[in-house]
């Protein structure tokens, strides 16, 4: 079923979810696929994670412990429809100021109208901008989240180095990603949740199954949890780990700009 992981060395450049495509090719495809799940993402996410995203994404923010003064900043890319940025706020006791950053106009206008409901809109503006090649000045952030974001990119390396580049000296990385299952018997219940009831789940619920073949498909080609980690330090950043998540269903990676 699945045709493996892509390893440090790359490719995912090429991968869209099990097809190969040409170089330049794959993110037209991904951000077809975002526009069509925009409206239905945040219900689907919780549809086809039981609501589990909510538990990681509380972690990575636990983990991140973003300071309670002004001043502070964080980008948040690949950030949708504002998930993170929402919970990185709250954490702040409403300090932090964010950036939202996104490729895909679709995702970010459901995250304004989220921010607006909530009131947020002082803490939070919003970029359409591609990770691989940021808007902002040199050493401009205290912090940089990406959460279920980066297996999209097609140049990881790329988005990595620009991570590295916008961070201040002292400032810190965390990823949020699906990962490598490291118990026996939940690796295969998970394939078959993953390959079986996701992408019909999608259908039921927008009508299309494919942009989810394409979800499960491109978790199953990202990198395992060491090789992700040996990207991060290949980018400059120091003090790499990792914390898995029920099981490596999730992981979150953390590194350093020092
Ligand atoms: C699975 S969603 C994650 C959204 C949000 N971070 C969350 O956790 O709910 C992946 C997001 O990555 C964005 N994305 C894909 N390629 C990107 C790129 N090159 N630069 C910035 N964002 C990108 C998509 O538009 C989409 O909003």
């Amino acid at each position: 079923m699945s045709v493996g992981r892509t390893t440090a060395a790359g490719g995912m450049e090429t991968s869209y979810g099990f097809r190969q495509v040409g170089a330049g090719d794959k993110q037209p495809l991904v951000n077809d696929v975002f526009h069509k799940v925009a409206n239905r993402y945040d219900l689907m996410n919780d549809l086809m994670s039981a609501g589990m995203h909510r538990i990681w994404k509380d972690a990575m923010v636990a983990w991140l412990n973003p300071p309670k003064r002004t001043g502070w900043k964080v980008l948040d890319v690949a950030g949708g429809t504002g998930d993170i940025a929402f919970r990185i706020v709250a954490a702040s006791r409403g300090n932090a100021q964010a950036t939202v950053l996104d490729i895909n106009g679709s995702m970010l206008a459901v995250g304004r109208e989220r921010a607006e409901k909530k009131g947020l809109t002082e803490n939070l503006d919003f970029v359409e901008a591609n990770a691989e090649e940021l808007p902002f000045a040199d050493c401009t952030f205290d912090a940089y989240t990406i959460a279920f974001g980066i297996r999209n990119v097609p140049r990881i390396d790329v988005a990595l180095s620009e991570a590295f580049r916008v961070l201040k000296p002292g400032g810190r990385f965390l990823c949020l990603e699906f990962s490598e299952v490291d118990l026996p018997l939940l690796d295969r219940a998970y394939e078959a949740w993953s390959f079986n009831a996701i992408p019909r789940i999608g259908k039921m619920v927008t009508g299309d199954g494919e942009p989810y073949s394409y979800l499960v498909e491109s978790i199953a080609r990202f990198p395992n949890q060491q090789n992700f980690a040996a990207m991060i330090a290949r980018a400059g950043f120091e003090r790499v780990s990792f914390r898995n998540y029920s099981g490596g269903i999730a992981a979150a990676h953390s590194g350093w700009k020092l």
